[in-house]
């Protein structure tokens, strides 16, 4: 065992892991010189696949200039210009506050819903809603809107009381979803404590993948906005062309009042998040020094500009290469590809759009393992990085990946799930 403690992991049962020293474009080399497809996308970030040279050379050109410089009563040109970028991304919104990764971001989402009601008079209004299943980070507040027992119980008395709308349970028909809207309706309605209900956009992904029917955000979105709660969208996974759009919410037709984005921002090559807020939220934050209206929040790295140079060119690239178009090529294939588990009998469900796919296995671990080592391991001798959560394999590309590495990332996710069937 090393220094490093690796996080979210048993450090007794892994005892040793695999460096990885090289990223070769979709591949990741370690130190023996085994090389493994990034079926995670190194944490759902990676874009472009690693060692692109247009990204590296972007960081270099910056990293000559200025490497990095406050936000706090400054501003430099590349934190302008990816402002520019996000505003045209999202034309709705009107403000962006820079931090450094998705918890950040969603924690500064938080800030903003409480103290948008502060700043208006309305002091009790503090708590943030959220969906079952929800995963908004491992901070204080986002482990509030995003509670898990499994993940979280250990926490629960230093959690903020955050208020859990029910969603389906795996194998529930889909007529619950509607069931669940309703249950919500009269918590939105009477629970005048509540500033903002936060829910990932698209999907649930590190609650295994589970993608909304149609119409579910927006008539989530259209109750909150009812009942004068401020919507929160949490598109730090699922946007930036994970799910096929680049502003999750417009493919969901729902607008919300703060949108969170991080991991995909940079192509996956250094940490950076925003959150975009409405000009109605940014203008309650408006007025004279001493009346204590602004937003009391910041980090050291807000904006970076050596990330914020990177997220430029990353984004210029979507546009130059065509990206989404690519995403919607490719998908219909890998969808297909990763459905031919459907038929493998230790396989409960498998869940698929755009760039996202889950496979919901029927088995456990023998007890005293977890299911993320043993999968681990038997994808790296298949020739894939798997993260999985619990059973569940969470297949998640490059968005720019090929069709042939698409297929022998599959391939290989679909040669360990025979592997463990015959365990
Ligand atoms: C939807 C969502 N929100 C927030 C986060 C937290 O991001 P980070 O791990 O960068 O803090 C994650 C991380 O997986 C996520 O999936």
């Amino acid at each position: 065992m090393t220094g490093v403690w690796h996080p979210n992991t048993q450090m007794a049962e892994w005892g040793e892991f695999g460096t990885i020293v090289r990223g070769e474009g979709m591949w990741l080399v370690d130190s023996d010189g085994h090389r493994m497809l990034d079926a995670v996308a190194s944490m759902w970030c990676n874009v472009w696949g690693h060692s692109e040279p247009e990204l590296v050379s972007a960081l270099a050109r910056q990293a000559e200039n200025l490497q990095h410089a406050p936000l706090f009563n400054l501003t430099h040109p590349s934190a302008e210009r990816l402002a520019e970028h996000l505003l045209r991304m999202c034309p709705e919104m009107d403000g962006v506050f820079y931090s450094d990764n998705g918890s950040t971001a969603m924690e500064a989402a938080f800030k903003m819903a409480v103290q948008y009601w502060d700043n208006q008079g309305a002091a009790d209004k503090v708590r943030i809603a959220g969906l079952e299943g929800g995963y908004h980070g491992d901070t204080l507040g986002a482990m509030a809107a995003g509670y898990s027992a499994g993940f979280f119980g250990r926490y629960e008395g230093m959690i903020p009381q955050g208020v859990r709308l029910r969603i389906p349970r795996p194998g529930d028909g889909s007529e619950e979803w509607d069931a669940c809207l309703d249950e919500a309706a009269p918590i939105l309605e009477n629970d005048e404590t509540l500033a903002a209900m936060a829910m990932e956009s698209g999907a649930q992904v590190a609650g295994g993948a589970r993608i909304y029917p149609p119409r579910f955000q927006r008539d989530m979105a259209d109750l909150c906005r009812r009942n004068g709660v401020l919507v929160i969208f949490d598109e730090v996974a699922t946007g930036l062309g994970r799910l096929g759009a680049m502003a999750e919410y417009s493919r969901q037709g729902a607008e919300p009042d703060i949108v969170s984005y991080s991991k995909m921002l940079t192509g996956g090559y250094l940490p950076m998040a925003a959150t975009l807020a409405t000009g109605r939220v940014r203008e309650a934050f408006l007025g004279r020094h001493g009346e204590n209206l602004h937003l009391f929040h910041g980090h050291t790295y807000t904006g970076n500009p050596l990330a914020a140079a990177v997220a430029c060119r990353n984004m210029e690239m979507y546009r130059e290469r065509s990206l989404l178009e690519h995403v919607r090529r490719i998908s219909g294939e890998f969808g297909g590809l990763v459905r031919a588990a459907e038929d493998m009998d230790i396989v409960a469900e498998v869940r698929h759009e755009a760039m996202l796919a889950g496979i919901r296995l029927d088995w456990e671990p023998p007890a005293g393992h977890s299911a993320n080592h043993i999968l681990y391991h038997i994808g790296r001798k298949n020739g894939v990085y798997l993260r999985t959560l619990g059973s569940t394999i969470l297949v998640v590309p490059p968005l720019a990946i090929g069709e042939d590495e698409l297929r022998q990332m599959v391939s290989g996710v679909l040669d360990t799930v025979r592997d463990v069937a015959l365990r």
